[in-house]
C-alpha cells in the first residue's frame, strides 16, 4: 500500500518506520523542516532504542521517505495516518488544531478516495468532526478511522511489532477490512485487532492512560500513608500485586507520573467529563494526588536541610520522566530541579540521554545547573544525592565511592531502588517513598 504519515514524533516516526518495514511504501511528513532534513540523513531527533537501525534499513530499501508536504505520488495514498501532537491548552483541554490542519491538507491535496486513520490521542467526537470536514471539503469520499496508539516510549518498537491489541474504531465495514489488511503482518501469531465504534476507540485510549495513572497515584497515596504509620509500600505492592485480579504492573510508588501522555490525557479526560456534565472524580483525584507527589519528594529533600538550600549542592541522577527515553515533558525532575534552583541550590545532574532536552526545557543557560556524562562526576562536593529516574546503571552503585566524593551524607531515592542496601544502617541519611 501507499501510505502517508503526518507527524514525525515518537508516534509518527515509529508508525512510518513500522509500516515501511511491513513492506508498505511510506512518506512521513512533518512541518518542522530541520527535523525532515535530519531524518533524510537517517538521524533520529530523539532517543528511542532500535529506531535508528529500523529507519536506516527502510531508507536503504527505499520504502520510506521524508517530506514537508504531500508529493505527487503520495497525494494518491491508500491511507493517511494522522500522528501529530495534541498538547494540552492552558485550560487543560487537548489542542486538536494540528489534527484539523492535516485534515485540511488531505481534503485539499488528495487525488483519490482513501482511509484516514487518526493515531493522535483526541477527545471523543474529534473523528466525527474530521469525517464531516472531509465530507464537506474533499472531492473524494474518505473513511475516517480511529486507530489509537498504545506504544510506550523506550519500548516503542516492541510495542509496535508485538502489540497487546490493535484498536480500530470504524463506522464502515469496508474501512475495517482495509485496516485489517494493513495490520495483517502483526496478526500472524494471534488475533490482536479489536473493532469498535470511533467514539469508543477515542475513549479507550484516554481510559487506558487514566487507569494506569490511577494505579500509580493510588500507590503514591498509600506510600505517603506508609511513611506516617511505619508500613512498607514495597511489601504492600507485592502483597496486592500477587492477586491475579489486580496484577503487578504500574504499582510502584515514586515521584509521580510524568511524560507527554499521562498528565495531558488525564487532564483532557477530566475536561471531557466536565463538558458533558459528568464528574470524573476518580480522574480528578488521580491528578491531585500526582501533583502532591512531586511536591512530596521535594519536601522530603528540603526536610533534610532545615537551614535552607541556599548554597547546597544537589547531585541529581536521572532527568527523563522514565528510563530509556530522552523525553522530559512534564518530568517530575523538572519540577523538583526548578524548585531547588529557586531556593538557591546548585544542581549537578546526570542523565545518559536526557541532559540536553532537560537543559533546553527547564534551565536554559542557567549557570547553577551543570550536566555530567559520568554519574559519579556530579557527586563531587554534593550535600545530597537525589535519584529521580531509575536507569539500569543506577541499580548497583558503589556507595563507598559515592560517600568519598560527596560532602554530605544524604540520599533521596525517589524510585525506591536502593532499599536493599540498608543505607540507613550504613550511616546514610536515606529517604525513600513509603519505605525506609
Ligand atoms: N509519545 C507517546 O508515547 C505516545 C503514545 C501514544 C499516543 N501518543 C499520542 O500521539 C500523538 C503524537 O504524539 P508524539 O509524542 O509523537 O508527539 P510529538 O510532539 O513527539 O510529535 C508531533 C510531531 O507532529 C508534527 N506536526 C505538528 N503539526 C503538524 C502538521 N500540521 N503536519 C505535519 N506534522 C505536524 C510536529 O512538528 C512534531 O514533529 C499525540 O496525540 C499523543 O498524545 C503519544
Amino acid at each position: 500500500m501507499k501510505i502517508s504519515v503526518f507527524g514525525s514524533g515518537y508516534v509518527g516516526l515509529v508508525t512510518a518506520a513500522g509500516l515501511a518495514d511491513m513492506g508498505h511504501r511510506v512518506l512521513c511528513i512533518d512541518i518542522d523542516p530541520t527535523r525532515i532534513e535530519s531524518l533524510r540523513q537517517g538521524k533520529i531527533p530523539f532517543f528511542e532504542p532500535g529506531l535508528g537501525d529500523l529507519l536506516h534499513r527502510n531508507l536503504r530499501g527505499g520504502r520510506i521517505a521524508f517530506a514537508s508536504g504531500l508529493d505527487g505520488v503520495h497525494s494518491s495514498s491508500d491511507a493517511y495516518f494522522i500522528a501529530v501532537g495534541t498538547p494540552p491548552m492552558s485550560d487543560g483541554r487537548a489542542d486538536t488544531s494540528a489534527v484539523f490542519a492535516v485534515t485540511d491538507t488531505i481534503a485539499r491535496e488528495s487525488r483519490r478516495s482513501a482511509l484516514v486513520a487518526v493515531k493522535s490521542t483526541v477527545p471523543v467526537g474529534t473523528c466525527d468532526a474530521v469525517q464531516q470536514r472531509l465530507d464537506r471539503d474533499c472531492p473524494h469520499p474518505m473513511s475516517v478511522v480511529m486507530n489509537p496508539e498504545f506504544l510506550k516510549e523506550g519500548a516503542a518498537l516492541e510495542d509496535w511489532f508485538h502489540p497487546d491489541r490493535v484498536v480500530i474504531g470504524v463506522d464502515h465495514e469496508d474501512a475495517e477490512r482495509q485496516m485489517r489488511e494493513m495490520y495483517r503482518p502483526l496478526q500472524l501469531s494471534r488475533e490482536r485487532v479489536i473493532v469498535m465504534s470511533r467514539r469508543s476507540a477515542e475513549l479507550t485510549k484516554y481510559a487506558a492512560n487514566a487507569m494506569l495513572a490511577t494505579r500509580i497515584s493510588f500507590m503514591n497515596e498509600l506510600a505517603r500513608l506508609c511513611d506516617t504509620i511505619g508500613a512498607d509500600v514495597g511489601s504492600v505492592r507485592v502483597g496486592i500485586g500477587s492477586d491475579r485480579r489486580i496484577g503487578s504492573s504500574f504499582l510502584y510508588a515514586g515521584p509521580g507520573y510524568g511524560g507527554s501522555c499521562f498528565p495531558k490525557d488525564v487532564s483532557a479526560l477530566v475536561h471531557l467529563g466536565r463538558d458533558q456534565k459528568v464528574v470524573l472524580s476518580v480522574c480528578e483525584a488521580t491528578q491531585t494526588a500526582n501533583e502532591l507527589q512531586r511536591r512530596y519528594v521535594l519536601e522530603k529533600l528540603l526536610a533534610l536541610f532545615p537551614e535552607g538550600m541556599s548554597g547546597k549542592t544537589v547531585a541529581v541522577w536521572g532527568l527523563a520522566f522514565k528510563p530509556e527515553t530522552d523525553d522530559v515533558r512534564d518530568a517530575p525532575a523538572g519540577f523538583v530541579v526548578r524548585e531547588l534552583l529557586q531556593r538557591g541550590a546548585i544542581v549537578r545532574a546526570h542523565d545518559p540521554e536526557a541532559a540536553e532536552s532537560f537543559a533546553r526545557a527547564y534551565a536554559p543557560g542557567n549557570p547553577a545547573v551543570s550536566y555530567h556524562d559520568r554519574e559519579y562526576d556530579c557527586l563531587d562536593g554534593a550535600d545530597v544525592l537525589l535519584l529521580m529516574t531509575e536507569w539500569r546503571h543506577f541499580r548497583n552503585p558503589d556507595f563507598d565511592d559515592i560517600r568519598a566524593r560527596m560532602r554530605g551524607d544524604a540520599i533521596v531515592d525517589a524510585r525506591n531502588i536502593w532499599g536493599v542496601f540498608k543505607l540507613g544502617q550504613r550511616g546514610w541519611r536515606y529517604v525513600a517513598i513509603g519505605m525506609r
